[in-house]
Parts: C-alpha cells; structure tokens; sequence
C-alpha cells in the first residue's frame, strides 16, 4: 500500500505523461496530493459498505484509478448482471446508472453522484417522446430499437435497446426475426446511418435481402430535432481530414457517434481511405483493437477521457485526439467530492418504486437529494428490451 504522497507523485507523473494535453494546468502536486487522500478515504468507505465503483472511461482520470471496473456502456452493463455486490458506486451518466439498477433489480444498491440534470446526455434531452408515440401509432407493428443513450421511459416503450458495440447485430437480428416490419432505431442520428449500413452487409452476407427504406433512423427532415452526440458532433469532417492529414501513417479508431461517421464510411466505401486503416468502434473496441493492431501510431475520434485509458495500458504506442477538448460536461459532472458524499450519506439511490403515489407521470418520476425512482412498471418494460442487449 502506497504512502498518500507516494500516491499523489503517481497521480503527478501519470497525468501529466498520459493526459497532459487533455487537461492542461489542472493537477499540480499540491491537486494530486488532495486526489490522493481522497482516493484513500474512498476505498476505505467503499470497503466499509462493501460497493463496488464502477467508471465510464470518459471520466477524469483519477477515476480511471479507483475503479473496481472500467468499461464502455456495454462493458458496465454486462458487469452488472455478473456482480454479487451489495452496492454500486455507479460513475458515469444518470442513464447507465439507471439501466444498470434495472439490470441489478433489488439484488444490488446503486447510487450515482448527482441529479439526471446534472449527469445529463444530450441524446437523452433530444428525445421527443411525442413523437415516437406518433410513430407508434403510425406504424403498429413496427418495432423501436433504441440506444442506451435514452431515458428509461423510452427504453420502457422499446423493444430493443442497443449500445454503440451492438446496434449493427441488434437492427440485423430484429429484421431476420420480423421480416417486412418497419424498424425505427432512435435517438442518434449518425450512429444510426452507419449501423443502418453494417446491419444491411450482415445480411448481405446472409444472402438475406431487405428493402432499406424499412429502417427508419430518427431525423426530421425540415429543422425540427436531429438528436445527435454534442460532444461527438464537433468530431466533423473537416476535424478528422486535418488530424489524418497531419498523421498520414496513424490508423484511424473513431466513435459511430462522431459527426464525420457517415462521410468516413463513404470514404471507406470509395476506397479513398483503406478499409484497414479506419475502424468503426466502441470505447472499449478502440483498446482491443489498440492492442492488437500492428500500427504504432493512432487518431482517435471521441471523448478525451478515452484517450488516458489507452496512453496508460499501451504506454509505447502514440494516440492523437482529434480533439483534446471535446469533453463531455455530464461525464465530466462527477467529481471525487461528490462520491466521497454518496458513500459517507449514502445518496443520491437509484430505487425501484412499486409505481408510487409520487411518480404519477412515468417519464418524469420522483427525484429528491436522496433518491431517485423508477416505477417498477416502467422497469419492468425497459428489462425486456435489455435483456437482449446483454446476449446479442
Ligand atoms: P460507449 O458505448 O462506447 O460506452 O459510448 C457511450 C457514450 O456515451 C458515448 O458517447
Ligand atoms: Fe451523451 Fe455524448 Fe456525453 Fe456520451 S459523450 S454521455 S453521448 S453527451
């Protein structure tokens, strides 16, 4: 066991080698040593109450250093069916603290460090739910495929949920079980363009032909909601040209949320980018495929916070945001501080209510400083659609 200040020249030297240019001027010695003596009284109270702190790899990196598991949307979720814990710490965005307590049920505790405000996602706000209902109506055998990135009344009224590792063989999937069905994959608009294409190829290669038109991806047309990424977003074309254009012998890894998703994909298609030079993947697929690719040098397309995981394993490999700004305000709404509170007061709770007099409307349900509900109803929904998620 390291001396706090042992700990704090740690923290000092890594995050300044591997995410210096991430967070520049933000951990001094004297921040580090703070971090450090956080750190300490964190694993203490999380021995105490027996939780395990689970972390998205878009958070800070001192987060990076106390979890029990670090991982993709996918990855966390996963974790939680496996875990015989009796809390979890759950440091990510409200959404995948809250699938993850549906996924726990009443087994396992799950607290999360603030409000859904506060640890927002701007693919959750950029859902109308009016609409989908609409849609609904419209097409009554159609089926919803929608991202882990959505409110747990959405996942409620879905049949699928999916995760940026999974959506291509979850569209794929749905179109082989309900043939001639519409299919509508809400709520991001540019990872629903390119797994709309890698769904169609599986089944190219299946020799399964389906007309195109019969997956919907959730855009408006004329104005109206186009939800998307905002962090993702920046990462446009002209972001990515520059960065390859800069690094011609980097292999590229980008996020399918990215805004230059679709016109890499073109790019792929037509052969102006080699097909082995640029990947579609998650977080988690970015450090697999880091690992095992013979290139030494990386462009990598998505939130910063990524970018320390894979400095830190693959020290003597080179990655290249193509943005070291482009953090993501809700991810990076978790602090130390506000884990220290939830373990010493045990708050903010994810519970599930038995449909309470206090969420009488289920997409808006109970919320104060120390809890957070989700009707049992509308839990029970959102489950069914992600159970697949799990196993697909
Ligand atoms: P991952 O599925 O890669 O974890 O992505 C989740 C997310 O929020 C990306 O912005
Ligand atoms: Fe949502 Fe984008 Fe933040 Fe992920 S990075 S939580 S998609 S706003």
């Amino acid at each position: 066991m390291p001396t706090k200040e042992n700990l704090a020249w740690q923290y000092y030297r890594d995050f300044h080698l591997y995410a210096g240019d991430l967070y520049p001027n933000q951990y001094n010695y004297i921040d580090c040593l703070r971090l450090a003596e956080k750190t300490f009284e964190i694993k203490r109270l999380a021995a105490e109450k027996k939780s395990h702190i689970l972390v998205h790899y878009y958070l800070r990196p001192e987060f990076h250093e106390i979890a029990e598991k670090l991982g993709d949307s996918l990855a966390l979720s996963k974790y939680m069916r496996e875990v015989q814990a009796e809390r979890v710490d759950f440091q990510a965005v409200f959404f995948m603290g809250a699938t993850a307590k549906i996924i726990a049920g009443n087994n396992t505790r799950v607290f999360v460090g603030d409000s859904p405000k506060v640890l927002g996602c701007s693919l959750v706000s950029g859902t109308d739910h009016q609409w989908i209902s609409a849609w609904k109506r419209e097409n009554p055998d159609g089926i919803l495929i929608t991202y882990i990135n959505s409110d747990t009344y959405t996942k409620s009224i879905s049949n699928f949920i999916s995760t940026s590792r999974n959506t291509d063989k979850i569209i794929a999937h749905v179109a082989r079980k309900f043939p001639g069905q519409k299919i509508l994959f809400l709520p991001d608009k540019f990872l629903g363009q390119v797994m709309k294409i890698r769904a169609l190829r599986l089944l190219e290669q299946e020799r399964i032909k389906i007309d195109p038109d019969l997956i919907e991806i959730y855009k408006q047309p004329f104005g109206g909601f186009n939800a998307c990424c905002y962090v993702h977003e920046k990462l446009g074309r002209d972001s990515i040209l520059v960065t390859m254009a800069e690094h011609p012998n980097a292999e590229v890894m980008i996020h399918p949320e990215c805004g230059c998703a679709s016109f890499c994909m073109y790019q792929i298609e037509q052969n102006i980018i080699p097909a082995d030079k640029a990947f579609f993947l998650s977080t988690e697929q970015m450090l697999r495929r880091a690992e095992t690719s013979p290139a030494k040098e990386f462009i990598v397309a998505t939130e910063p916070g990524m970018l320390y995981a894979l400095r830190k394993r693959l020290p003597n490999k080179i990655f290249i945001p193509v943005s070291a700004t482009a953090h993501c305000d809700f991810m990076k709404g978790n602090t130390l501080d506000k884990l220290l509170r939830s373990l010493r007061e045990d708050r903010l709770e994810i519970v599930i209510c038995k449909n309470c007099a206090d969420c009488v409307d289920p997409k808006t349900p109970y919320e104060d400083d120390r809890v957070i509900h989700i009707p049992k109803v509308i839990a029970d929904n959102a489950r069914l659609g992600i159970e697949p998620m799990l196993s697909i």
